[in-house]
């Protein structure tokens, strides 16, 4: 399987204009499709610039279209924060696009929340015994189904936030995601590791990842989280850094989070902002 959590061509990287960022996206694309097995699944993680005509969401779905992947979900994961105006409904989303090549297995047990089923009703006639909804499920548990409310946006308190990192992708999303649609010992690829999130959820749940990034910077911290994972359990640096042993200075920013070195962007707020 593939999970592509590309940048998502804003102001603040280098922004190309839409034409090109989806020339590059179909490149990648290409090289995903290649590399992926004959049935296999690939997630993307991608925004829309509310700001400017929803790019370049609205314009990669369509280049998906001339592409040999069929789209199956079209999934948003809902933060607790978010931003916006008083003018505006606030912005609360992130989008991740599930497609499929050739027809590789979906695991439906990846599905269920630990949230209980609270709503009672929809009953129901099966074999002439009217029934309750709750009677006749599988699970007292929700689906987390295309829309997710259950999912922690990664912040400075926790023990999985790696500082620096300002599009780290929450654990128990790839986690969900991986085992919905790989098996123990399958191959993920990863071309964007940033954080190593997808490297970190293939070590936990025993798939072999591939991953790469463009910045050497982000490929070191992927590399030492898996390292730090390996050694101590911990998902991350809730008091600390990656860079901790050659910048040991204990030293608190205003907002509380461990220092950064000085070539990793600043934290972003968050996508859009
Ligand atoms: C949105 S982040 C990925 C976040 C990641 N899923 C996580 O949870 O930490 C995008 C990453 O893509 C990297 N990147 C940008 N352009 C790239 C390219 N052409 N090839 C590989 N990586 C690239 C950036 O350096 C950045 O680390």
């Amino acid at each position: 399987m593939a999970i592509q959590d590309p940048p998502y061509n804003l102001v603040a990287f280098e922004r190309r204009s839409t034409e090109e960022y989806i020339d590059w996206s179909r490149r990648w694309i290409r090289i995903t499709y290649d590399v992926l097995a004959k049935n296999a699944s690939l997630y993307v993680w991608l925004g829309a610039d509310q700001n400017d005509g929803f790019q370049p969401l609205a314009d990669f779905m369509v280049m998906m279209r001339q592409e040999p992947f069929a789209s199956r979900s079209f999934i948003t994961m809902r933060n607790q924060r978010g931003y916006g105006t008083q003018k505006n409904w606030m912005a609360v989303r992130q989008e991740l696009l599930y497609y499929t090549k050739g027809c590789p297995a979906f695991k439906i047990e990846a599905e269920y929340t630990d949230i209980p089923k609270i709503l009672r009703g929809y009953y129901k006639e099966v074999k002439s015994v009217v029934t309750e909804n709750l009677e006749r499920s599988k699970s007292h548990t929700i689906r987390a189904g295309n829309v997710w409310v259950d999912i922690q946006q990664v912040f400075y308190r926790m023990e999985e936030n790696v500082s620096g990192c300002y599009a780290q992708k929450p654990l128990k999303s790839v986690e969900r995601i991986v085992r919905a649609s790989s098996n123990k010992n399958d191959a993920i690829v990863d071309l964007f590791a940033h954080s190593g999130s997808t490297l970190l959820a293939a070590e936990i749940l025993g798939r072999r990842c591939f991953s790469a990034d463009v910045d050497p910077v982000f490929c070191e911290i992927t590399i030492r989280r898996l390292e730090h994972y390996r050694r101590t359990g911990r998902l991350g640096w809730q008091n600390g850094h990656p860079f901790e042993n050659e910048m040991p200075e204990p030293f608190q920013s205003a907002n509380g989070e461990a220092p950064l070195p000085s070539r990793m962007p600043s934290p972003q707020p968050t996508l859009f902002g």
